[in-house]
């Protein structure tokens, strides 16, 4: 809790001082004739959705000059929760309450120790739902920190294999089962005596159900499911993909990314070469995955998972979140030309290199 109260105090210390430095700088470009290039984009962005996506596209000076190609990286840290996912987190909600699967009132739930589950707890509060995020004990206790800071409620499990139905993914699935069950139960008991919503739930969760999570107002579940939901490849096929075509203005040679869930390759790869048959794409894949291997000779296999090769955690690689040894419906979609494969040394000494972390590279 103490260090919750300093992380808020923190970040109000930072929005104060944001907020008086964008005060100088008004007035200071308004006393200046000349345009700045920092004056475009002026317009505000209506709300925190608003200002997902439309990230810069970058010329990275150093790796263009030494290999003499225009290379270009899509600076996705700069979206609001400091992710990709924040584009995918709008998207499966969006999609949930368009089809009526999530409604208003509703939490999102979702298995992910990582980027993701910061986005919908970001964003998830915008559509006025509330986000629970079921992640391993083993997992630093700042994440549940910061998730907890964001508004979310997180629930800490025991590391088991994705086959056992207590490991952290099948139990956020479950949870939205049981929010789709307790709001029924309310819809019911409301529908027999017609009491106040609000005081029924709370009847229904101490009473029938008191391990329940879910014990205050709840008005259904909705499991984010980011591996399998299609919503994940759309928020990269509908978004991502044309703004990398429109900042490029189209003159592209070939786009190359990494994968988790495999959303952010599949929807960018096709929707770019849609556009252009011959821009290639291409996976890049960290120790432990087994994408390369199934890009480059169809079978998913990584020498980490031989027989009596396997440790606990097969990824142990400091590029978390990225490599995978299943096939995501979301990867299915990608059109890729080839992968390689890259070392948790070479991707630390490309950060230090180029000074900054992107999330994809273009070349053109
Ligand atoms: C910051 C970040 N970038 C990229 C990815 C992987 O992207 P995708 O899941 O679309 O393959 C992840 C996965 O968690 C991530 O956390």
């Amino acid at each position: 809790m103490a260090s919750v109260r300093t992380t808020g105090a923190f970040v109000a210390a930072i929005s104060m001082s944001i907020v008086l430095f964008s005060y100088f700088l008004c007035n200071y470009r308004s006393k200046r004739k000349t345009p700045s290039p920092l004056s475009k984009n002026k317009k505000p962005r209506n709300g925190l959705i608003h200002a997902v996506g439309n990230t810069p596209l970058i010329r990275i000076n150093s790796l263009s000059e030494a290999t003499g190609c225009e290379i270009l990286g899509k600076c996705e840290f700069l979206n609001p929760g400091g992710s990709v996912k924040d584009r995918v987190a709008v998207k499966i909600i969006e999609e949930a309450l368009e089809s009526g699967q999530l409604v208003c009132g509703g939490v999102v739930t979702e298995g992910s120790a990582g980027s993701t589950a910061i986005s919908l707890a970001t964003v998830a509060p915008a559509y006025g739902c509330k986000c629970h995020v079921v992640i391993p004990d083993d997992v630093a206790i700042e994440k549940s920190q910061i998730l907890e800071a964001l508004g979310a409620t997180v629930e800490r499990v025991r590391p088991v294999s994705i086959t056992h139905r207590d490991h952290y993914v099948n139990i956020a699935r479950r949870r939205a089962l049981e929010a789709n069950e307790l709001a029924s139960k309310i819809r019911k008991t409301e529908k027999i005596d017609g009491k106040f919503l609000e005081q029924i739930n709370r009847c229904i969760s101490d009473g029938e159900k008191k391990d329940s999570i879910f014990s205050s107002y709840c008005s259904g579940g909705f499991f984010a499911d980011q591996f399998e939901n299609l919503a994940n490849f759309r928020a990269h096929y509908q978004g991502t993909g044309p703004e990398i075509w429109e900042q490029s203005g189209g003159s592209l040679d070939s786009f190359v990314a990494a994968a988790g869930t495999g959303g952010t390759v599949a929807g960018i790869s096709s929707f770019l070469q849609e556009k252009n048959p011959n821009i290639k794409c291409f996976l890049i894949d960290p120790p432990g995955s087994g994408l390369f291997n199934k890009v480059t000779r169809g079978v998913m296999y990584t020498r980490e998972e031989a027989e009596g090769k396997r440790l606990k955690n097969p990824f142990d690689t400091i590029t978390e979140g990225i490599g995978i040894n299943r096939l995501t419906q979301n990867f299915k979609m990608a059109k890729l030309d080839g992968a390689y494969r890259g070392t948790d040394k070479e991707a630390v000494e490309m950060s230090r290199s180029t000074h900054a972390f992107f999330f994809c590279l273009i070349s053109i």
